[in-house]
């Protein structure tokens, strides 16, 4: 279950702003739950975790099972966006931070991720990793088209099909279930397909076959994440002011429209959740920043960041909130021994678990940035694992569609995102883009 706190808020709200900020947020709410507003039929995503069959994730293990009979150990996964973050975010926070360093490795399979960026060196070195290793890809793309991954899926797919015989046997592709170029090669090629459903947006895909199958090659556990989206699906469904989306929707919003606080940063205290914040930035940076609006999304690593853009939050300019994301119990103890001669001076720490220093670190830090002018939102969950994080994509997922409607947008378009494509498109003087690429080179003269 996501809490939310609210009284880093106070001091900077008045009571009545806020309960008419609620009053917005539930008639936003109203149209999410009416399922009429705008994108209104990019909905999928709401009934996910109590409508996905047994019988998808049997079907992805299948795939994980026959990769492991095959000798696989690395899986490339690629794709960008929606295509890519929210698995990217479940390996990186549910897998053993040294996981591939340790020298007992569990059996799980090695996921990599390819195909979120057009970096030449990325790609060399991504390919002298799959030389030493047995190899399989997933490749996840719901236009099919995206210049990235199909970048990427086509060097490492000519690998494959040069170094083993049941190539089309090693490639799985997530996609559309009737159009697309992917769709047409996987028919063509026999590949095992996934759907990326029609109703649901890449940004709001993560519990559908894209992130369903790369956490399930890792070795995760699907089955808990979907039990914790399920928790909040039954609980966001109540139409109160107490529910957590609501309340997260209206004081942000509020603090946006009546604070000009424009940025909004997204904190954690453990690296393990260096992706949440990433995906959490798509989520609602494509979802809420159009038609000239919106709240810029930024994330940071506390206590890493607190020594870098730490200086930023505490004195710069008073353009932001922060949210934190606050675990409540760690999975590990460390406690901080005694030292005879105490040159570190740290013995006032002895027999305290390094947790302690965190949880200290953070309510230090809650105080110093609200003193400083920094309204702070808390979202707690109780610990890091699959369950939890299952809650907190929900959380966020619907918490999203509540505030974009507050703000009066479509939360579940993209246009902007085509801008820089059509750029590029003239620039690499790509076929049926010729005029295009007239006028952009006579631009750049
Ligand atoms: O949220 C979105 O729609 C985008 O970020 C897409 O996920 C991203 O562009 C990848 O698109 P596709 O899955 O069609 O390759």
């Amino acid at each position: 279950m996501v809490k939310i706190q609210l009284n880093g808020c106070s001091s900077f709200v008045q009571e009545a702003d806020y309960k008419e900020y609620v009053e917005k947020a539930l008639a936003a709410f109203d149209v999410l739950a009416g399922e009429k507003g705008a994108g209104s039929d990019f909905l999928g995503w709401k009934h996910l975790p109590s409508k996905t069959p047994e019988s998808l994730i049997r079907d992805c293990e299948a795939v994980r099972d026959d990769w492991k009979a095959k000798g696989v150990d690395l899986v490339v996964v690629i794709g960008i966006g929606g295509s890519y973050l929210g698995a990217r975010c479940a390996v990186e926070a549910l897998s053993h931070t040294f996981s591939t360093q340790l020298s007992v490795r569990n059996d799980a399979l090695q996921v990599v991720f390819a195909g979120n960026n057009l970096s030449e060196e990325y790609l060399a070195e991504l390919m002298d990793f799959v030389a030493e290793r047995n190899v399989a890809t997933v490749v996840i793309s719901k236009s099919g088209t995206t210049t990235e991954p199909a970048v990427a899926f086509r060097i490492v797919k000519a690998w494959i099909e040069e170094h083993y015989k049941d190539a089309a046997e090693r490639i799985v592709a997530i996609t559309d279930a009737e159009k697309g170029a992917l769709k047409t090669l996987a028919k063509q090629e026999g590949y095992r397909t996934f759907v990326v459903p029609d109703n649901v947006g890449g940004r709001f895909s993560v519990l559908t076959p894209v992130g369903i199958l790369p956490i399930v090659l890792a070795g995760l556990d699907i089955r808990a994440m979907l039990a914790g989206a399920k928790e909040m699906e039954v609980a966001l469904a109540d139409r109160n002011e107490a529910n957590p989306a609501v309340q997260y929707a209206a004081m942000r919003n509020l603090l946006y429209s009546e604070l000009n606080k424009k940025v909004e940063v997204l904190v954690t205290y453990n690296p393990k959740f260096q992706y949440l914040g990433e995906w959490w930035k798509q989520l609602f940076g494509e979802s809420e920043g159009k038609d000239q609006k919106g709240i810029f999304p930024a994330s940071v690593n506390f206590t890493t960041d607190l020594h870098s853009v730490g200086q930023f939050i505490q004195e710069g300019d008073r353009m932001l909130f922060e949210t934190v994301v606050n675990i409540e119990k760690s999975n590990r103890s460390v406690v901080i021994g005694s030292d005879p001669q105490n040159l570190d001076q740290l013995n006032y720490l002895a027999g305290q678990p390094v947790e302690h220093c965190n949880a200290m670190a953070q309510l230090g830090t809650k105080l110093a940035h609200i003193d400083g002018g920094v309204p702070q939102i808390v979202l707690s969950i109780e610990k890091i694992d699959a369950f939890n994080l299952g809650c907190l994509f929900y959380f966020f997922e619907y918490a999203c569609g509540v505030s974009a409607y507050l703000l009066g947008v479509n939360p579940f378009n993209q246009p902007g995102v085509e801008a820089y494509k059509k750029n590029m498109f003239a620039l690499l003087s790509k076929p049926g883009y010729e005029e295009q690429s007239k006028a952009i080179r006579a631009r750049l003269k």
